[in-house]
């Protein structure tokens, strides 16, 4: 294991962890640290602190920190390995040949299941039941090669046929109850054309079958919720909307998985489905790690109309203004595209709006022009609108097509501007954050922490900490101290940034380091400081003892025996 570690720590040593997460979120920087919007929990403030030094983030508010592979796992939602690979590929350095234990998920056989029941249900559309069904594919415009790109299949008519296919394989009726394949012993799917669900890393872990028929069933039947499928944590086609997104540094969000497929047929590939017209606040996190610049897109009827406005609302309330591409009527991206065409589409893209606009454009169409007050009540609200908006220019331009619509007078507007804005809490603090919610510890428990601390940032300080053999009255913190002395010992040296990635899978030990990293001890210090804090713990373990010793002479009965523990204790007081 030493060759991997090494080559772990080299690839982290290679790569700056400023330049990693600048890549996927803004870092503005602040004397020698990078601060930015933490992609880890609901927030719009710069929370997130990046130290070029450290080589470690840390969030004030959620306490999320780590070194980069943390970052990358956490954020792009991949394993370490994968997260090694991806950065040893930035760093130029090849992880071929390097073993990385893969853990077994407890859910390896759900995924292993979804696998053999795509290829299964693939594989009937191309057979001679398939007959209609690629008809009405084919009537859809959907060509075998958006057939293989977004892996679509058939379920047949018979009510057994995949059940007992992967009984066959081994399985058990109570397994596919459980993943949602099977009622029982039926299929749940039966005649109906199969699109793969897949999860955030584009793993298939659910289906949405389709009737290709003038049944009058449901059009959409889905996997129920099970262990690896969650409607509220999905979005369909992001994993490949994550690489696409980033090229083309924005995102499409559409309602359904069809207006991905026919948007991919024209070559847009930064898109993802709701699925519906909900938006949960896990999605919009994810959204939000895909690209700042959202482009919503969602069906051009009342409930589209409606489930936008909500979606930009609560984009807003995260610190994102969406752009928003309003179709006409009865459209959705599908019907769109297939009546107007791929230049039409990429037209719409272009010249998408600013959702605060579509608001205000959606509140002026409500109102009658013809009443003085309706109109009035309108422009309040209007201007309530445009304080809230952060880019001067942009809050300009919106006031000046205020005051030419309604034909008011541009100062008129800009006072009652300035007004509201005077009374909004000022934002130019919110770069740092200022309450810390640091806690407050005792003077051992600092001493103890800081000692730690800079056992990890000079080596010196591990060598004095093993020469006094000290012992720290807590037992995790012992345990961290004795791991870094442990580490210190086999790698010659120690990195903090590294040491993260050694005791990843110690939950305890990690969440411990954690909080001492989050009181942002200073830099470097002199030894006598150091030294102190020894002192502070000694102290504190012999007054531990003197009280143990007092309770011990309580209880003792023999007074020779409770001489020689005052004794002791005598000689604990005196120092010697
Ligand atoms: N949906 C669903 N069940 C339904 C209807 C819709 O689960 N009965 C979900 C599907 O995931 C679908 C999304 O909501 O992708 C959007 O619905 P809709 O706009 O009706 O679907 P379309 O994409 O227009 O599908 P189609 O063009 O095949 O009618
Ligand atoms: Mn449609």
């Amino acid at each position: 294991m030493i060759d991997q570690q090494n080559i772990v720590n080299e690839v982290r040593s290679k790569v700056d962890i400023v330049d990693i997460i600048s890549e996927r979120i803004p870092l503005i920087q602040k004397g020698k640290n990078f601060f930015g919007v933490c992609p880890f929990h609901d927030d719009t403030n710069p929370s997130m602190c990046v130290s070029r030094e450290k080589q470690i983030f840390t969030c004030f508010s959620c306490h999320a920190t780590g070194n980069v592979y943390r970052f990358i796992m956490d954020y792009e939602h991949i394993n370490f390995r994968e997260a090694l690979q991806l950065l040893a590929l930035k760093a130029g350095i090849s992880v071929a040949n390097i073993k990385t234990q893969t853990k077994p998920n407890r859910y390896d056989k759900y995924y292993d299941i979804y696998k053999l029941a795509l290829k299964y249900y693939q594989n009937n559309l191309n057979t001679n039941y398939g007959k209609k069904a690629r008809d009405y594919l084919v009537n859809r415009q959907l060509d075998n090669k958006v057939i293989k790109e977004f892996e679509i299949g058939l379920s047949l008519t018979n009510k057994q046929d995949l059940t007992k296919l992967l009984i066959k394989k081994g399985y058990d009726y109570q397994t596919l109850n459980q993943i949602g394949l099977s009622n029982n012993d039926n299929d749940i799917y039966i005649d109906r054309i199969i699109f793969p669900l897949y999860d955030i890393n584009g793993r298939v872990v659910g289906f949405s079958g389709r009737i290709y028929d003038d049944s009058h069933l449901n059009k959409y039947l889905n996997t129920k919720e099970t262990p690896i499928f969650k409607k509220g944590l999905t979005l369909y086609h992001y994993h490949v909307a994550k690489e696409e997104a980033r090229i083309k540094k924005s995102v499409i969000v559409t309602e359904g998985f069809m207006d991905v497929i026919r948007l991919s047929t024209i070559g847009i590939r930064n898109t993802v489905a709701l699925m519906g017209t909900a938006l949960t606040n896990e999605q919009a996190n994810l959204l939000k790690r895909l690209s700042p610049n959202i482009i919503l897109c969602l069906d051009g009827d009342g409930p589209g109309k409606k489930a936008t406005l909500a979606i930009g609302q609560h984009l807003l309330q995260l610190g994102i203004e969406p752009k928003v591409i309003a179709l006409d009527g009865d459209y959705d991206p599908d019907t769109y595209i297939l009546t107007f065409g791929k230049e039409r589409f990429e037209s719409l893209i272009e010249k998408a709006m600013h959702f605060r606009d579509y608001k205000m454009k959606t509140l002026k169409e409500k109102v009658n022009l013809s009443s003085d007050e309706e109109k009035t009540a309108y422009i309040h609200q209007a201007l309530e609108e445009i304080s809230q908006i952060n880019d001067e220019i942009h809050r300009e331009m919106m006031l000046k097509n205020l005051a030419k619509e309604f034909n008011i007078g541009y100062n008129t507007l800009e006072k009652h501007l300035k007004d509201l804005l005077s009374k909004q809490p000022s934002n130019n603090n919110t770069l740092i954050p200022s309450k810390r919610n640091i806690p407050k510890y005792s003077k051992y428990q600092k001493a103890m922490f800081a000692i730690i601390y800079y056992m990890l940032v000079d080596n010196d300080v591990i060598r004095q900490f093993e020469k006094e053999k000290l012992y720290l009255p807590d037992e995790t913190c012992r345990f961290l101290a004795s791991e870094i002395s442990y580490y210190y010992k086999k790698y010659g040296t120690i990195v903090l940034a590294d040491f993260y990635t050694y005791i990843e899978d110690k939950k305890e030990l990690l969440s411990l380091l954690n909080q001492i990293v989050a009181i942002s001890f200073v830099e470097k210090v002199p030894m006598s400081v150091i030294l102190d804090y020894f002192a502070v713990i000694k102290d504190y373990n012999k007054k531990l003892e003197v009280k143990r010793l007092q309770s011990m002479i309580e209880k003792e009965t023999d007074p020779l025996q409770q001489a020689k523990i005052a004794e002791r204790i005598r000689k604990l007081r005196v120092g010697s």
